[in-house]
């Protein structure tokens, strides 16, 4: 990742030029076909087996149940673990390659190691009119090298009427102002819901004088 040595405080940038993770990571051709695991000798956890076979059950074709199954290894090990795949490949029946090349492409499943929190920051045109950029950084500041946190700067996340947003462990808040990055860190830190007042779902309205729902 780039950052801009005339003023660091600007979004960094990948070298593809994206403030996002690309998927351009070439397939390894060295290595053996891949196959789909045996059950005999894969073992999964009941648990996740059971929340992957509720999802197949949806669709009339299991592949369909990729990306929630791979949320639920997601949700399980923190990201997509090899050894994640390897089960959640083993439910639905299909290769772990097949698995892999999903989640490398869909942005918000993670096949690094991440902090568990993840607070996903809109730098997109609304947002980044309202102040983005800035948000972002600040964000970045107060977390630190805290490996408990994932935070990102995002493309628009759809909620250009509360800008400027994050997603914050999937919960959406905005509009933030800087002085309320301190207390959203440490809320998350904590456990506790963030910012409660700025929550798009308790919203009766985006006017920020409404009544809000507890
Ligand atoms: S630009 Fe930020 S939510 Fe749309």
């Amino acid at each position: 990742m780039t950052i801009d040595p005339i003023d660091p405080r600007r979004v960094p940038r990948f070298d593809h030029g994206s403030r996002v993770p690309g998927w351009d990571e070439a397939v390894d051709l060295t290595k053996d076909p891949a196959e789909v695991p045996d059950p005999a000798t894969t073992p999964v956890p009941d648990d996740l087996r059971a929340a992957i076979e509720a999802h197949i059950a949806k669709y009339p074709e299991r592949r369909s149940a990729t990306v929630p199954a791979l949320r639920e290894v997601q949700e399980r090990y923190g990201w997509c673990t090899p050894e994640g795949i390897e089960q959640a490949a083993c439910v639905l029946r299909l290769t772990p390659a097949y698995l892999i090349s999903v989640a490398t492409f869909y942005d918000m499943l993670e096949t690094r190691p991440v902090g568990r929190n993840t607070i996903y920051v809109c730098t997109n045109i609304s947002c980044s009119l309202c102040g983005a950029d800035e948000l972002y950084t600040t964000v970045r500041d107060e977390v630190g090298d805290d490996p408990e946190f994932n935070v990102r700067s995002f493309e628009c996340l759809g909620a250009c009427d509360i800008a400027p947003m994050a997603s914050v462990n999937g919960t959406y808040v905005g509009p933030i102002s800087l002085d309320e990055v301190p207390t959203l860190v440490q809320q998350v830190r904590d456990g506790a819901e963030p910012l409660p007042d700025k929550q798009l779902a308790r919203r009766r309205s985006v006017d920020p004088n409404a009544a809000s729902r507890s």
